[in-house]
């Protein structure tokens, strides 16, 4: 665990404050130029989490190359676009890049993207980089093509745990109850396996579903359950780490091929950079935001023994042979593959 900096009891405003402070980068000083050119970068999750600090990194960085000639406007939180229409808006051209979960690929004819939710797939994040970084992950991007679409890159949130209104450390603990999934038939499958009842909701509409009791729980890394303040409405968060949450940033062909060569490298360059600072990140977010979880005292937090997260992977173990088909047999066969080779 990653000690932050300041220590005592602390509220979510003097975290933010704090994060906010630590992570600020310099503003593009020597702007000379109105932006000739203004990159929309659209998101759905707050400014302090591994995704939010890497699309202000991007705009800052390109911003100070570009002496200001290319502007970056991020709209966080889904002020613009949520998770029902964000690729669209990208694919018409509203916004220019997006960074979605992997889970939500799915969805617009890229089933494989999900062969990231399968439930205790990874044991760390260098698992995830034998597919991220390698082959596997070059041919996931390109496939992108097929809806007009370039990737440039994947990066990390982190694992995720389990929150309810109660512990949840043994399958039966799932029993009837309605968790909030993202739009992915994986994560759904795996609800099902644990014996809740999956509810596709957007991210931007999950607190207030907890809070009204539309659902009952969810699933996410620690900084989205802290930065959505859904510790105010769940009272247990079970750290079953039994999945990986991570993104691929996206951009519309049309508008990557119309932008000229030295600037698409700058910004190529650019969002690399921020993608690795939020690789470098995302695990201290987690923790801290864990931290702060600790010390706001709302919710319990419960660990799992290795017997009790066994009985989890367990119960959870048919789902990568339910969904074989939906992701597809040979990424299913390259992924075994890839995960084998050390
Ligand atoms: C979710 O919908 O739970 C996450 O994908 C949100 C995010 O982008 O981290």
């Amino acid at each position: 665990m990653n000690t932050p900096a300041w220590s005592g009891t602390v509220n979510r405003r003097t975290w933010l404050a704090a994060l906010a402070s630590g992570m600020a980068l310099p503003t593009a000083t020597g702007a000379t130029h109105r932006p000739e050119i203004t990159l929309r970068f659209s998101h759905v999750v707050a400014e302090e989490t591994p995704k939010g600090l890497a699309a202000n990194r991007f705009k800052v960085l390109v911003e100070q190359r570009s002496g200001g000639r290319i502007g970056v406007q991020v709209y966080p939180n889904a002020q613009l676009y949520g998770d029902h229409d964000e690729m669209q808006a990208l694919q018409l051209g509203a916004v220019d890049l997006v960074a979605p979960s992997l889970s939500k690929f799915g969805r617009i004819g890229l089933p494989e993207f999900e062969m990231f939710d399968l439930p205790f797939l990874f044991d760390d994040l260098n698992a995830v980089r034998r597919i991220t970084l390698g082959p596997l992950g070059q041919k996931l991007l390109q496939g992108l093509s097929r809806q007009g679409l370039v990737g440039l890159g994947f990066f990390d949130n982190g694992f995720k745990q389990m929150s309810a209104n109660r512990p949840l450390l043994e399958p039966g603990d799932f029993a009837g109850l309605r968790m909030r999934v993202q739009a992915s038939r994986v994560i759904a499958a795996q609800m099902r396996a644990l014996g809740a009842r999956p509810v596709t909701l957007a991210f931007s509409e999950t607190r207030r579903a907890l809070a009204a009791g539309v659902v009952d729980g969810t699933e996410n890394p620690v900084s989205n359950f802290w930065t959505q303040a859904m510790h105010e409405v769940q009272s247990d968060l079970s750290l079953t780490e039994h999945g990986y949450l991570g993104y691929a940033v996206v951009t519309n062909q049309r508008f990557w091929q119309h932008l000229q060569a030295d600037d698409r490298a700058l910004i190529n360059q650019a969002l690399q950079e921020s993608l690795a600072f939020a690789n470098q990140i995302a695990d201290t977010q987690n923790d801290q935001a864990l931290l702060a979880l600790r010390q706001a005292g709302t919710t319990r937090i419960h660990s799992l023994s290795a017997a009790q997260r066994r009985r989890m992977h367990q119960a959870v173990k048919p789902v990568q042979q339910q969904l074989a088909r939906w992701i597809g047999e040979r990424w299913m066969g390259d992924l075994k593959l890839a995960l084998r080779k050390v």
